[in-house]
């Protein structure tokens, strides 16, 4: 059996949590999308893991696997694995062979486009990881992917015919004298990035420590045996389902499918057999949202990431909301737009990806207000709409008809989490059953702080 989780909104919802939660009943944790752009928080016993490859589901001693669908980038993965052993785990994580390589130039490219984008508001604010770029080159069938760093002949092949496209591509398109340049804030050697034998030497000696610790797999062929033994897989979407390329905000999304749909394409499991186990929808109790374009409920004003149309004077309540959330950037400490939860975006989100069950995370976050809003439907047009439109600037026309709802105190929410369901302040229960009808998806868990045990777990799809 399967259990899929995807974020149900713009990421940074608690993804990682539900999966440290739930994976205990898992064999293996596979990620099926996206790459190092991602950001899971693990806490348990005081310390707290973060993890931007490596699947959740390794802090608990089980298999993690980057499903062909993922994007990976080895020097991170290899920098996240000595980490976690440095800190006593063991990891075992494999690696699909057809997944594809974040090079070099791609997080060139990534900064570039993201630089000349930012003069006609068209930079989404990305992450620098290169995944877009990446994500492109997959379908310009010009990639290069995990199993072609243990071929070396191959290797130099797509090196050669690659490279000097993307030199073309940063010299002569964007002008860049790439020998005196500065690429991803120094990190990035700008000749080696572009340079074919340093390129082959560096990646060729990642397929040998690939090869050599017996990380790379048929991802499907895996997969498949585990669940054919009677085993049980989690499959952790990263990102949300409005950062998805197809059925998020366009052009302000990521460049992969976190939505449901991609867990099969991304792990070679068939759809039949994602579709027969759960898929759990991860919902932060408010809005958070690193990166640019619109968001019709955002509280507060952000520079540089809020519509200059966009926000509101409620900066008071969006900073209470921002400290009580941590919602500061992890890296650069920048401040995140936070805004009340949308439920046009849930149910766009619930009907996309089929949630059979949802976790509710960071209703202590709200705790202490006298009354928590939600955005319950847009008006566009001079028509009420219960759904997001299909194109960004349509939406960002929407002005949101707020549902009010009485405050719940702040508790202890340890003992919350200890006694359970009915242990939840009584408004705080009314929120969340509100979006559990409004969705028409039973409520599985509840997160009422960042650690381990801080989830009351109505269900245990297991
Ligand atoms: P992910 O990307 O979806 O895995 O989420 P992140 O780890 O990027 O961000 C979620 C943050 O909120 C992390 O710091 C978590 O430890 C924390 N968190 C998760 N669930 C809860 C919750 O229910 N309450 C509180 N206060 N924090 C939570
Ligand atoms: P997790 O898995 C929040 C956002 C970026 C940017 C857009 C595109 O931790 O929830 P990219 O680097 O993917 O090309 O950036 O998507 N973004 C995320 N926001 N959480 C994430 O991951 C994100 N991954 C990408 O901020 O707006
Ligand atoms: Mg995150």
């Amino acid at each position: 059996m399967t259990v899929t989780i995807v974020g149900a909104q713009l990421g940074d919802e608690g993804k990682g949590g539900l999966v440290d939660v739930y994976s205990e009943d898992a064999d293996a944790v596979v990620r099926y999308q996206g790459g190092d752009n991602a950001g899971h928080t693990v806490i348990h016993d005081g310390e707290e893991y973060k993890l931007s490859l490596v699947p959740s589901g390794v802090v608990r001693g089980k298999t993690g696997v980057l499903g062909n669908g993922c994007v990976v980038n080895p020097s991170t993965l290899f920098e996240e694995i000595e980490t976690l052993r440095d800190r006593g785990l063991d990891p075992d994580v494999r690696v699909a062979r057809r997944a594809h390589v974040i090079m070099p130039y791609h997080r060139v490219i990534d900064g570039i486009e993201e630089d000349a984008k930012s003069d006609g508001n068209l930079a989404a604010g990305t992450t620098g990881r290169g995944i877009g770029p990446t994500y492109e080159d997959k379908a310009g069938r010009r990639g290069i992917r995990i199993g072609d760093l243990l071929d070396p002949a191959v290797l130099r092949d797509r090196l050669e015919y690659v490279v000097p496209t993307k030199r073309a591509l940063v010299e002569d398109v964007f002008g860049i004298d790439i020998e005196n340049a500065t690429f991803g804030a120094g990190e990035i050697d700008p000749v080696e990035a572009f340079d074919v034998d340093a390129l082959y030497e560096e990646y060729r000696e990642y397929g040998d420590r690939l090869g050599e610790d017996a990380m790379t797999v048929n991802a499907g062929e895996f997969l498949s045996r585990t669940l054919d033994d009677g085993g049980t897989l989690m499959l952790e979407g990263a990102q949300g389902s409005s950062l998805d390329i197809d059925h998020g905000v366009y052009p302000y999304v990521t460049s992969s499918n976190p939505t449901a749909g991609y867990a099969a394409t991304g792990t070679g499991l068939g759809p039949a057999v994602i579709g027969q186990g759960e898929i759990v929808g991860i919902v932060k109790a408010y809005l958070s949202r690193v990166g640019t374009g619109p968001l019709p409920t955002e509280l507060g004003f952000v520079e540089g990431q809020t519509e200059p149309d966009g926000g509101s004077d409620d900066e008071e309540l969006a900073t209470y909301i921002r400290d009580e959330g941590g919602e500061y950037g992890t890296v650069t400490g920048r401040p995140r737009r936070v805004g009340w939860l949308d439920m046009p975006m849930l149910r766009h989100a619930a009907r996309a990806s089929g949630f059979t069950g949802l976790a509710i995370n960071h209703i202590d976050v709200l705790a202490g207000l006298d009354e928590v809003k939600v955005g319950h439907s847009y008006t566009l047009g001079g028509e009420e709409i219960e759904t997001m439109p299909a194109t960004t600037e349509r939406w960002g026309e929407c002005e949101p008809n707020y549902r009010t709802f009485d405050g719940w105190p702040d508790v202890d929410w340890s003992d919350v989490a200890a006694t359970g369901y009915e242990a939840i302040p009584e408004n705080a229960r009314t929120y969340l059953e509100y979006v559990s009808d409004e969705l028409d998806t039973p409520l599985y868990a509840v997160g009422v702080g960042p650690g381990r045990t801080d989830t009351v777990v109505l269900e245990r799809p297991f």
